[in-house]
């Protein structure tokens, strides 16, 4: 047994800010950050959370699949930005829509979140007792940015994606996923630090630093490494795939990965140019834009690949 996809849905916040925003209120280009990343404008929150993005997106899947919420099972966001600590976003979203009978929990893979969202569900069918999960993409990057540091704020976006999975005979045809704990600090945000009557604290709090360059790299060569990987296992060749839906951080990257597997770039949807990289909520946002334009049809394969802050990676073969 395997998932399968039965709905998608998305939200993207209202308030739009394009590159030339951006130049207003810091020292950027719209030339520098479109010619490096492809990148126009994004979604940013300022009415919106991470949870009451998600708690729409996941509406929106349940209703494109036409089910009740209280069919769920299972609820696993993705999510390096959750409103709390705890109780998690899942435990928040699982209240708003009334999906009592479901396990819920968020993971923290960060771009890759989806992906590790799905292989969950999937091994949770596998086992047998589970047969209708929601998993969620969901982040507010834009509180956790920098906004003096011009390398990294202009990059990223706010937004959530949601799909709803079943257990089925098809659909999930193959995985690979992966994790680099070593070179996490190429990407890092700290949490609280250690701060009790005991350890006197001061340390101010961190924002999102990254090495881009290293990250680049990273991407470049592990990600099509993984799907070349995963379509090897599964004795399907790129051909066979009708979109490759990639995380979208960069157009440069997804141009690369292109390349290395020999695929033209019309296989390759982007929304990143409208909505920057919205980390774990990237390709559900994705997903779910080019399903409701009719670009998927029943047995047509599909590959969905994540990667990032860990470092981690996924990727996932599916037929529609
Ligand atoms: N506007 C204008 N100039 C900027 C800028 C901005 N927003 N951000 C950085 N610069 C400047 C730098 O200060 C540097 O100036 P200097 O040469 O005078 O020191 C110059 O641009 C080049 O910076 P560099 O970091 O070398 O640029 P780059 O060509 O490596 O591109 C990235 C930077 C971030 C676009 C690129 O490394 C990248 O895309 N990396 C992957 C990031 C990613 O995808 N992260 C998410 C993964 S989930």
């Amino acid at each position: 047994m395997t998932a399968r996809i039965i709905g998608t849905g998305s939200y993207l916040p209202s308030h739009v800010v394009s590159n030339q925003d951006l130049e207003k209120i810091m020292d950027t280009t719209d030339e520098w950050i479109r010619s490096r990343t492809g990148i126009e404008q994004r979604h940013i929150a300022v009415e919106e959370t991470t949870t009451s993005m998600a708690v729409e997106a996941a509406r929106r899947a349940l209703e494109n699949a036409q089910t009740d919420a209280k069919e769920l099972d299972l609820i696993v966001v993705g999510t390096v930005s959750s409103d709390r600590h705890f109780p998690s976003t899942a435990c928040e979203i699982q209240s708003a829509l009334g999906a009592v009978n479901a396990v819920a929990f968020d993971i923290n893979a960060a771009c890759s979140g989806f992906l590790f969202g799905l292989g969950i569900a999937n091994a949770y069918f596998a086992s047998g007792s589970f047969q209708k999960a929601l998993i969620i993409g969901a982040e507010t990057l834009s509180k956790m940015m920098d906004w003096n540091d011009r390398s990294t704020c202009v990059l990223f976006g706010d937004g959530a994606g949601a799909a709803v999975v079943e257990r089925s005979e098809e659909g999930i045809i193959s995985m690979v996923q992966g994790s680099d704990g070593a070179r996490g600090n190429v990407l890092s945000c700290h949490n609280r630090p250690v701060n009790n009557p005991f350890v006197k604290n001061d340390t101010a709090l961190d924002y999102t630093s990254m090495n881009g360059q290293e990250v680049y790299k990273f991407a470049v060569r592990t990600v099509p490494e993984a799907i070349s990987k995963m379509l090897k296992e599964a004795n399907v060749s790129p051909d066979e795939v009708k979109y490759f839906v990639l995380h979208q951080a960069n157009i440069r990257i997804i141009e690369s990965v292109a390349k290395r597997l020999s695929q033209p770039a019309e296989k390759f949807p982007t929304n990143l140019q409208r909505c920057g990289n919205i980390s774990a909520g990237s390709v559900p946002v994705l997903l779910d834009e080019i399903h409701r334009k009719g670009m998927l049809q029943k047995g047509d394969k599909i590959v969905l690949a994540g990667f990032g802050a860990g470092l981690t990676w996924g990727s996932a073969l599916i037929s529609w």
